[in-house]
């Protein structure tokens, strides 16, 4: 049973036009005094919501806030159910793998405002700010640790369609899952898991992206973007949010059933330095050559200058510099 404020915002969400205080109550099971409360205390955190004595409430706007209130009625399947919130958390990925130890169900989905941890691949630090998008979401598939890899390629192009369908751009991926917008780094995904040799327990997907960020800090701004400063418009995160989700739900089910195969040439076709000479950073060995294909499985297949190819499964890609606009954020 959804809480009863998740309930009116998905009525007035889903309304074409008014909605009746008599009907909201009555589908609600409260007073019509209770729904009118509701309504106030909506309009405290931000949402503009008309009220007229004779035709009801109409939702005119809803602020930019991930709040349940705003997100919840956008989901359309399993993912985000459960849905916790927060203002401030240190990482979302920590939270989600806590939960998921606890035994949280496949969806749950962990999101904060901002956060004062937020970890990249490669232990690297997650700027976050207020205005990006921070989430990390519990999944159960029933692999082996090996299979995972090809789960952080899926995710990252769910993440690329869901943004490039609801924004009507081009974002592009670097492999292995760096979310990309004009040669400049947008966003990431960090794969965490709980697993055995055989057996995964859980896999924690963690997504960030700048959406309604503004500026970033002197060390990244030749590197970093946001949707916000590729697009010069704000984005709505909670209907972004809702539009990833679902994406990400459809992909992943098949994903369960068939593998990476079905989305290996919709990811192909998505990176932005397919047939480019770069450099691969692994373990503090660079490798140098041209980026020839992606594998089923996920890795990624360079052509060496002696004329052999390398099959590689992580590692950091930069463009060569002068070959190319990628600064390798
Ligand atoms: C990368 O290095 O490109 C991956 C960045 C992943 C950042 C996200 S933000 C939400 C989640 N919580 C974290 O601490 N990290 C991931």
């Amino acid at each position: 049973m959804q809480p009863l404020r998740e309930q009116l915002m998905t009525r007035l969400m889903t309304a074409k036009g008014y909605v009746s205080g008599a009907e909201v109550s009555q589908d609600l099971g409260i007073s019509r005094e209770a729904v009118w409360k509701h309504i106030r205390a909506l309009r405290r955190e931000g949402f503009v919501i008309s009220a007229s004595p004779r035709k009801g409430y109409l939702l005119l706007n809803v602020p930019d806030v991930l709040h349940p209130w705003a997100v919840v009625p956008l989901f359309t399947g399993g993912f985000g159910r459960p849905y916790h919130y927060h203002g401030v958390l240190s990482s979302t990925n920590d939270r989600a793998k806590e939960l998921a130890h606890a035994g949280a169900s496949e969806g749950t989905v962990v999101v904060t405002e901002e956060q004062t941890g937020g970890r990249g691949r490669r232990g690297r630090l997650w700027h976050s700010p207020r205005g990006g998008l921070w989430f990390s979401l519990i999944l159960r598939p029933g692999v082996s640790p090996a299979g995972i890899h090809s789960l952080s390629l899926l995710v990252s192009l769910a993440v690329v369609q869901g943004v490039n369908d609801f924004l009507r751009i081009c974002s592009e991926l670097k492999w292995p899952n760096d979310i990309f917008l004009g040669g400049r780094k947008a966003g990431g995904v960090l794969i965490e898991i709980g697993a055995e040799a055989e057996q995964v327990h859980y896999a924690v997907a963690g997504v960030g992206l700048n959406v309604n960020i503004t500026s970033f800090p002197a060390e990244l701004d030749a590197a970093a973007t946001s949707l916000r400063i590729h697009t010069g418009k704000e984005t709505c995160r909670a209907r972004l949010l809702g539009a990833i989700l679902k994406t990400l739900e459809d992909g992943y089910s098949r994903w369960c059933r068939e593998g990476f195969g079905p989305f290996r040439e919709e990811y192909k076709k998505r990176l932005c330095c397919l047939g480019k000479e770069v450099t691969v950073s692994d373990a503090g060995r660079l490798t140098g050559g041209v980026i020839l294909d992606v594998e089923v499985d996920g890795r990624l297949v360079l052509g060496l200058p002696d004329g052999g190819t390398l099959r590689l499964s992580g590692g950091e890609v930069t463009v060569r510099e002068g070959r190319g606009d990628d600064p390798g954020a």
